[in-house]
């Protein structure tokens, strides 16, 4: 049931032999690598810290904190959403960490809301704070939210967060609906043995409340290193157990999405998405980039290379060579990672410092 071309998002431009040796990057038009894959959506961390302590994400001690001077301050993030806007790119995510836990996040979304009436914003949290922020924050003009989710059970939630706080995330996801945001997402990240009993449950959440739920292949990025293959639930096992129960119809996927997006056959609000990152990765058509909270730029989730955009603003560079390193950064982006072959080597980081 595959539902959308994974071809989607990749210009018709000629393609190099050779992503290695590709020579120089454009100096104009669209933010292209050698393979032809436009870049349009870019995920930028605010911080680092988290509130949570995912068993999949994060030890239970946490991570050495970013100092406050290592971070990008609000006017660097605003700057580089400014470069990144001119040169094409219209959907933005807020990430972390957990981005709610930085003070000035109304005053970053509304910066980023303010560079176009074209933008798609979004922001992926684990909603422990919406009940106060979702207010503030559809006033700075975010309209999109995905909160994170991998269990609707109390003491799974807190087995796999390490806190007691569903009541919490509950109550943000609510409140999120009550100030407007449309759509509020639920992702949700499937482990063999942990939590992998629950779809059906994250199904009819969606359906009394309109949510639309994600699940999301366990991926090798727990700071712990305890990911196996074993742990990975293919998304195709969570459709046929939803399927099982609420039958599911394809809608059309608008842009290049790694999600295969389902309706409820019998007209419930709601919908689900799959996610196959590990058994049926999209890098083919991905279009995504990330800055990290102190301002790193990663082409691909697991680039085992950076590229130093927080000493390039520090260091007074001007636009122009902001600009020339992240066309010659993306011009280097490889086919994809290879999370399905022998030679995969783990990013060092782990999502938490990367940013979703
Ligand atoms: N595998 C898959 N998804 C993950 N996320 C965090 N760590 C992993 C992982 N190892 C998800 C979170 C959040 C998004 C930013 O990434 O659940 O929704
Ligand atoms: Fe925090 Fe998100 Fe990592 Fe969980 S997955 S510890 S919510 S950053």
């Amino acid at each position: 049931m595959r539902t959308r071309s994974r071809s989607r998002g990749v210009s018709h431009m000629s393609v190099s032999a050779d992503w290695r040796n590709p020579g120089p990057a454009p100096t104009e038009g669209p933010l292209v690598d050698t393979l032809g894959r436009v870049a349009g959506d870019l995920r930028i961390s605010v911080i680092d810290k988290c509130n949570l302590r995912c068993t999949y994400c994060m030890p239970a001690e946490g991570l050495p904190w970013l100092g406050r001077d290592d971070i990008l301050t609000v006017d660097e993030i605003d700057r580089l959403a400014r470069l990144f806007h001119r040169l094409g790119v219209r959907e933005f995510k807020i990430t972390g960490g957990e981005p709610t836990v930085r003070r000035e996040l109304p005053e970053i979304v509304r910066r980023i809301c303010s560079l176009g009436p074209d933008l798609d914003v979004s922001m992926t949290t684990n909603g422990l704070l919406l009940n106060r922020l979702a207010e503030p924050l559809y006033a700075a003009g975010l309209r999109r939210v995905t909160v994170s989710c991998d269990s609707l059970l109390r003491h799974r939630y807190q087995e796999m967060t390490r806190r007691d706080a569903l009541e919490r995330m509950r109550a943000g996801l609510a409140a999120a609906r009550v100030a407007g945001f449309d759509p509020v997402k639920i992702n949700c990240v499937v482990i063999r043995g942990t939590n992998d009993d629950e779809a059906v449950d994250f199904a009819r959440l969606a359906r009394e409340h309109g949510y639309d739920v994600r699940f999301i292949e366990y991926m090798p990025l727990d700071a712990e290193q305890s990911w196996e293959r074993g742990k990975v639930v293919p998304a195709d096992e969570s459709m046929a157990a939803v399927a099982a129960a609420y039958p599911l119809e394809p809608v059309a996927a608008e842009g290049p999405q790694p999600a295969s997006v389902f309706r409820f056959a019998d007209g419930a609000p709601g919908s689900i998405g799959f996610i196959p990152s590990v058994t049926r990765p999209f890098c083919a058509s991905c279009n995504r980039m990330r800055v990290t909270s102190e301002g790193q730029f990663r082409v691909c989730l697991f680039a085992l290379e950076e590229h130093d955009l927080r000493a390039a603003l520090r260091s007074d560079a001007d636009d122009a060579e902001l600009e020339r390193l992240v066309r010659e950064a993306l011009w280097h982006k490889w086919p994809g990672h290879k999370i399905n072959h022998p030679d995969f080597v783990r990013p060092a980081r782990s999502m938490s410092m990367i940013g979703g």
